[in-house]
């Protein structure tokens, strides 16, 4: 019996802690679990991009690319890996090819070693840019199918655009089904026709949520995929990755044992487990298996933004109404994917159609640059009667997006001036400019955001204490007389004055 070992693609320092933790974890707790993580022999780590980026600059005063930097350090011996969303980076929308390029070398020259790019269109206009770029830079580019489930999304589809992709020179392919929508005997079939047609290594990313991950791994796994990603138990399950301690044990001693050691990876979950702990008021808080996915094939990720909508609105009782309406909706534009940005433009849409009354009525902005073609071509053409009630005889555009975009880094460069210290830093700028420029402000006057808040601290325990000290010297002891400095210490306390 040859020996084909699975190999496996942790996603803890990325995927898994932005699908349970609203993507918190700080690169120190990062840094204390990567040797141990480095010695397993994963095919890779998923350690950077989607929303880490700008979470890092935004949530927890860290400089992304820093974190990169110290990662790469820390994992000498494992491919790390980032998740690109095509032209929009790691951001939410298209970025000129200027700023594509400067973010793809310096991704590269920081650590990433492999890069997988998706578009949530499918649309590989907004994909080849950034292929061509890091396949350039010496990189592994993995191209991404984006899955999903609709009249017009077949198997023989994906297929065409995996053969498309390995065309463009993708070094593998990844089936990237964001919202845990694949079943396992679609993952049989997927995973079969895409080893048989393309030739190239496949590797399965799904989610937990539907309560399927495990066996829909396990049916592409037996279909002969290369590489699956799971995450360490403590992080696996609900709206994250299968667990990979699970999968090594389901397949020991056959023919594609993935050949870990269970007690080491064992040793990290405990790790995650008890570092999981501190972010607990970021939990996702859904457990177990979410039925809306299977019901209404919702990501968990786009319910909970649904429901933060409907109660601002204080229309929760059109919860309902609203997941009908969903699919409608996805119909009437096309079947998108339902990822970043599409499935923000549907849900939203979507809500204002059922609130407003009358579809359509009202338009947010986004729907209607995507009717306008900003965002790519649809899967299948949108709906001629709802297209005319949206941009009326506006005809959409059929370029590529990014085509019509100026370069952006000149003028980046220059708004940042001196602030920024290097090429990462204008990136950062350029890519979000509202969250970059406070960022490197607070970093250049010496103090990341973390710093600055256990100087807070510091501040505020050492007056703590100077007041308890003046106190305890200023209460009168039985017996004794209180003596003048003491008072001077009473009449300080009394008056605030500390200086
Ligand atoms: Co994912």
């Amino acid at each position: 019996m040859d020996k084909n070992p699975v190999k496996i693609c942790d996603t803890i320092l990325r995927d898994a802690h932005q699908s349970l933790l609203a993507t918190r974890m700080r690169t120190e707790d990062m840094l204390s679990i990567a040797s141990q993580l480095d010695k397993i022999g994963y095919w890779s780590c998923e350690v950077w991009g989607g929303a880490t980026f700008d979470t890092a600059m935004r949530f927890l005063g860290e400089d992304p690319w820093e974190r990169l930097r110290k990662l790469r350090k820390a994992m000498p011996n494992t491919r790390m890996q980032m998740l690109l969303r095509g032209q929009n980076l790691v951001g939410y929308k298209h970025y000129p090819d200027d700023i594509a390029e400067k973010f793809i070398i310096a991704a590269r020259r920081n650590g990433i070693d492999v890069f997988r790019v998706f578009d949530a269109l499918n649309d590989i206009r907004n994909m080849e840019f950034s292929m061509r770029i890091a396949k350039r830079e010496g990189a592994h580019v993995q191209a991404a199918i984006s899955y999903t489930i609709s009249p017009v999304h077949t198997i023989a589809d994906f297929v065409k655009l995996g053969c498309k992709l390995a065309e463009l020179g993708a070094d593998s392919l990844c089936i990237k089904d964001m919202a845990g929508l694949i079943t396992p005997y679609a993952a049989y079939e997927l995973v079969s026709a895409l080893k048989k047609q393309v030739g190239l290594h496949v590797q399965l990313h799904t989610h937990y949520t539907s309560g399927m991950g495990t066996a829909s791994l396990l049916k592409a796994i037996e279909a002969g995929v290369d590489v699956v990603d799971t995450a360490i138990s403590s992080m696996a399950l609900s709206t994250s990755q299968p667990p990979t301690e699970t999968i090594v044990a389901i397949l020991q001693g056959t023919d594609r044992d993935t050949g870990l050691d269970l007690s080491a990876l064992a040793d990290i979950s405990r790790q995650m487990g008890n570092i999981r702990k501190k972010y607990t008021s970021f939990e996702a808080g859904i457990s177990a298996v979410d039925v809306n996915v299977l019901q209404f094939q919702v990501p968990g990720g786009m319910l909970s933004n649904l429901i933060s909508q409907l109660r601002q609105q204080n229309a929760m009782d059109k919860y309902y109404d609203v997941l009908d309406e969903i699919p409608r909706v996805r119909r009437d534009l096309g079947y998108p994917p339902l990822v970043t940005p599409s499935s923000q433009i549907v849900g939203v849409q979507a809500t204002m159609n059922v609130i407003v009354g009358e579809r359509y009525k009202m338009v947010s902005e986004e729907t209607r640059q995507y009717v306008r073609g900003y965002y790519g071509k649809s899967p299948a053409p949108i709906d001629p009667e709802i297209q005319k009630k949206i941009i009326g005889s506006e005809q959409p555009i059929t370029c590529r997006p990014a085509d019509l975009l100026a370069p952006g880094w000149e003028k980046a460069k220059q708004e940042i001036g001196a602030l920024a210290k290097s090429d990462e830093d204008i990136l950062s700028y350029a890519l979000f400019p509202q969250v970059a420029k406070p960022f490197l402000e607070r970093r250049n006057k010496g103090l990341g955001g973390k710093e600055e808040v256990a100087a807070a601290i510091a501040a505020v325990l050492l007056q703590q204490k100077q007041a308890k000290d003046a106190m305890k010297a200023a209460a009168p002891v039985a017996g004794k007389q209180t003596s003048g400095w003491k008072a001077f210490g009473r009449r300080n306390l009394q008056g605030g004055t500390w200086k």
